[in-house]
């Protein structure tokens, strides 16, 4: 995700700055900039040595703002990075988070005369506040009225060109931190770049604001009460910083689940309506209605992610729903007629399967979607509309947040048809409040995570499992058996449970363990007798099961519990203790999580 830093003091700024711009390239990012009020600014796409190479020598200057951009708005080009000033240059920000209501702001300055140079959420702020500085009698008068008009999320780093050495900080969703040290001050988005020059820091907290010098900080809220803050010492080591004090990337991605299912839902969930709305497909709204047929494409992961919306848009929205591996799709010779919509999934949007899969659908004249990750990958470059995951860059291999993600905005997605169909607004409010749950239901799965940690190295040296699972919970076993083959080497079949007796049953033994997934659902009595027919052939049972089911439990070897929710919802939480459960089988047996071996994040050939 976007990084911040941001530099005040007695020191020459540039080099601060491209140095912790370096520190945060660990976050994921396409482009980067820094600004120098002595100097001016400067921004380059790519990785942050084209940056150097672009800033000039002699780029003087004591105080500045910097940044690594990692793309939600706009494609990453030059013009879109950070940072971003108003048109008359004189308010310069950076941003992390997303302006929800960017678009009825823009509209709003630009009668006002403001014009914008780029395709982003973040520029409106810069031109907000200079419009608000008009009449305000202080920057950060400017800047507190401005912020009152934000919905969303946001951490901001701002200057005025004429108040070099002053550097404005607020924070509504994205961290931001302050570092202090002797005679110079920091800003950044994480400690990451600052820890080299001081381990005292001070955590912003939402709603806060803070106008930092090089010799003090002032602390108050939006309201204008003033905070006092005691800064806290950090003790941790720069390597650690940079995956979050995690060990691996991998389990940073699962810890940030929560986060990334509000931040995919955001500003896409109309409470009150028991609606969602979707930006990227209004201008197919019409298409969406008459929609006759739903062909979803993917691989690996996201393939999954498009079985498990399978469930969810026929059952909420009534549309017929076909899900094909975009590898076998693209030389099928498939049947597109009128009204099918080709939905693309993926987490890069460069799979070439995927992408070739969208393109055979778009010659054969069909809508093409894509419920893409990466913003202004080619998938959501060639797709007629599509919406946007928000999950932040994802490092680890095997994918984690981006899949809960995915499976998120198909949710939305199969609400939002769902609403202008048949479905019942009393039914809407209740999905609506199930997924406004899920963050605190992931939060509970994840303070419980420990007992998943103790019974996985008693599985490290087991070759063989089998994950079951049925309905919308099947293509959570297949999910949860990929997870375990990528990142553990070991064999791992997913299977719908009730296929048991055509076949797999014959290989349960002592050896031959299952995990089942049977939270209590329209089909747990049936999960629950393939457990059992399993235990009677002595196999062992891991048990995925809803909070408080003592009879399941009993029935199984091993145990986890997550919350009720949804019956379609469910795979969002089921999911989770198979992901950690395959990272702490590789953890035991000691293997490179995040990297596994012959596989590639993003698979751009063949
Ligand atoms: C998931 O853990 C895998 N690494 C893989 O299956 C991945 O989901 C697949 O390659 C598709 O990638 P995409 O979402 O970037 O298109």
């Amino acid at each position: 995700m976007c990084g911040i830093i941001a530099y005040t003091g007695k020191r020459q700024a540039k080099e601060l700055l491209l140095d912790g711009l370096r520190a945060l390239e660990y976050r994921g990012y396409d482009s980067a900039g820094l600004y120098i009020p002595e100097s001016g600014m400067v921004k380059a796409v790519g990785p942050v040595a084209s940056l150097v190479a672009a800033v000039p020598h002699e780029f003087l200057g004591t105080s500045g703002i910097a940044h690594t951009r990692w793309a939600t708005h706009g494609a990453p080009k030059e013009a879109n990075a950070h940072p971003h000033t108003d048109d008359l240059k004189k308010v310069v920000i950076v941003h992390n988070g997303i302006i929800e209501n960017y678009k009825e702001l823009k509209e709003m300055l630009a009668h006002k005369g403001h014009t914008f140079v780029s395709e982003t959420d973040s520029e409106i702020v810069a031109n907000l506040i200079a419009e608000k500085r008009k009449t305000a009698k202080s920057l950060v008068d400017a800047v507190t009225e401005s912020l009152k008009e934000l919905r969303g999320t946001y951490g901001l780093a701002i200057m005025a060109a004429d108040e070099p050495g002053t550097i404005i900080a607020a924070r509504m969703g994205s961290p931001l931190v302050l570092g202090i040290g002797e005679s110079e001050n920091f800003i950044a988005s994480d400690p990451t770049p600052i820890m080299r020059h001081t381990k005292n820091v001070i955590y912003l907290n939402d709603g806060e604001i803070a106008i930092v010098t090089g010799t003090s900080y002032d602390i108050f809220t939006l309201a204008g009460a003033s905070v006092a803050r005691v800064p806290e010492a950090i003790d941790w080591t720069v390597e650690a910083a940079e995956k979050g004090g995690y060990e691996h990337y991998m389990e940073k991605e699962m810890m940030e689940i929560p986060e990334v299912i509000e931040n995919t839902m955001l500003g896409r969930v109309i409470l009150e309506e028991g609606r969602a709305k979707l930006g990227g497909l209004i201008d197919v709204a019409e298409k969406l209605k008459s929609a006759k047929r739903i062909i979803i494409v993917g691989c690996g992961t996201a393939y999954y992610a498009g079985l498990v919306g399978e469930y969810l848009i026929e059952s909420l929205a009534r549309v017929p729903v076909e899900v094909e591996l975009a590898s076998e799709f693209r030389y099928r010779n498939p049947v597109i007629e009128e009204g099918t919509i080709v939905l693309a999934v993926s987490q890069s949007g460069e799979t070439i399967d995927t992408l070739e899969a969208m393109r055979e659908g778009k010659r054969r004249g069909a809508l093409t979607l894509g419920i893409v990750n990466v913003v202004g990958s080619t998938i959501a470059r060639e797709s007629d509309a599509g919406v946007y995951n928000h999950a932040g860059p994802e490092i680890g291999v095997a994918s984690t947040k981006a899949f809960v993600s995915q499976l998120v905005v198909l949710a939305l997605f199969a609400l939002h048809l769902g609403r202008e169909r048949e479905m019942s607004e009393e039914d809407g409010h209740a999905f609506v409040k199930a997924l406004t749950e899920l963050p605190n239901h992931v939060r509970t799965i994840q303070s419980t995570r420990g007992l998943i940690e103790k019974i996985a190295p008693t599985y490290a040296t087991t070759r063989d499992f089998l994950y079951i699972g049925r309905k919308q919970n099947y293509p959570t076993a297949l999910e949860g058996a990929l997870k375990l083959k990528e990142i553990s080497y070991v064999h791992a079949e997913g299977y719908s449970a009730g296929e048991m007796k055509h076949g797999p049953l014959a290989m349960i033994d002592k050896d031959f363990p299952t995990v089942a997934i049977a939270p209590q659902d329209s089909v747990y009595e049936k999960m629950v007798s393939n457990i059992e027919e399993i235990k009677a052939r002595s196999g062992r049972v891991f048990a995925i099961l809803t909070e408080g089911d003592v009879y399941g439990a009993e029935r199984a070897d091993d145990a986890f519990f997550i919350p009720k929710t949804h019956e379609y919802l469910s795979p969002i939480l089921a999911v989770i203790p198979l992901q950690f459960f395959a990272y702490y089988i590789s953890l035991a047996k000691g293997l490179p999580i995040d990297k596994p071996r012959n596989l590639a994040k993003s698979v751009t050939v063949e």
